[in-house]
């Protein structure tokens, strides 16, 4: 696995992980669950209805059966990428999907300036080259097109990286602000959308360099 990424940047230990085995095991089976309360998915897809714009092409990268969208929000192609076949076939929201291992290979199978719209939803713990990542989701976006990265505060913690399980949660924050800067992203900012009940809901949005920056 190449961390060439990390360790210029981030500690190395950060990235280990207590199963470090090929994903796919882990993911073999679906898990037809959710992973945040029902008041922290309302709030996610409250926050959605305003992020993602009407018609908009929008990629749900780490996906699963539930994309927390709005089910009345007309949008444009929905791709969905993630470990299990099973639950992305379940996924009312998708218009198309793909089993992706990201651990394996950080590139995205798009072609450059596919989507408006980049979500990932509780999801970027277990990423263990995520500058890799979301340096390929930049290419992948439209100039001036936004990412969101949604965190709580469950995991699964075989899978987890360690700093997920070592940091407290503002720099666990801080951590993925800085995935996105060193990223390439801009107008990087914090949101917290926390339901008053339930799990809490803090997201990071970042805007992919317009044309002229790009
Ligand atoms: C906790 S679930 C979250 C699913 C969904 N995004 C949600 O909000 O409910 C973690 C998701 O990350 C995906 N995932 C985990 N490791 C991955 C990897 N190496 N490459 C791509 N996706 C991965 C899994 O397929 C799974 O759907």
């Amino acid at each position: 696995m190449n961390r060439l990424m990390n360790e210029n940047i981030f500690p190395e230990e950060y990235f280990r992980r207590a199963d470090e085995s090929p994903d796919g095991n882990f993911y073999l089976a679906p898990r037809f669950v959710a992973h945040i309360d029902p008041e922290t998915i309302e709030a996610l897809t409250r926050f959605y209805r305003e992020f993602v714009p009407l018609k908009a092409d929008v990629l749900d990268l780490m996906s699963s059966w539930i994309s927390h969208l709005p089910e009345d929000q007309a949008l444009g192609r929905v791709a969905g990428l993630g470990m299990n076949q099973e639950e992305l076939a379940g996924n009312p929201r998708l218009t198309e999907y793909l089993v992706h291992d990201l651990n394996h290979d950080p590139e995205l199978p798009y072609t450059p300036g596919s989507f408006d719209r980049v979500l990932i939803s509780v999801s970027i713990q277990y990423l263990v080259n995520p500058v890799q990542v979301l340096r390929s989701v930049r290419s992948i976006m439209r100039p001036a097109g936004q990412i969101a990265i949604a965190m709580s505060h469950r995991c699964f913690p075989t899978k987890a990286i360690a700093a997920f399980q070592a940091l407290s949660s503002k720099e666990r924050v801080e951590l993925v602000s800085a995935f996105l800067f060193e990223a390439g992203f801009e107008e990087i900012r914090f949101v917290d959308q926390s339901p008053a009940m339930g799990d809490p809901l803090w997201i990071l949005v970042g805007t992919a360099p317009s044309e002229s920056n790009a």
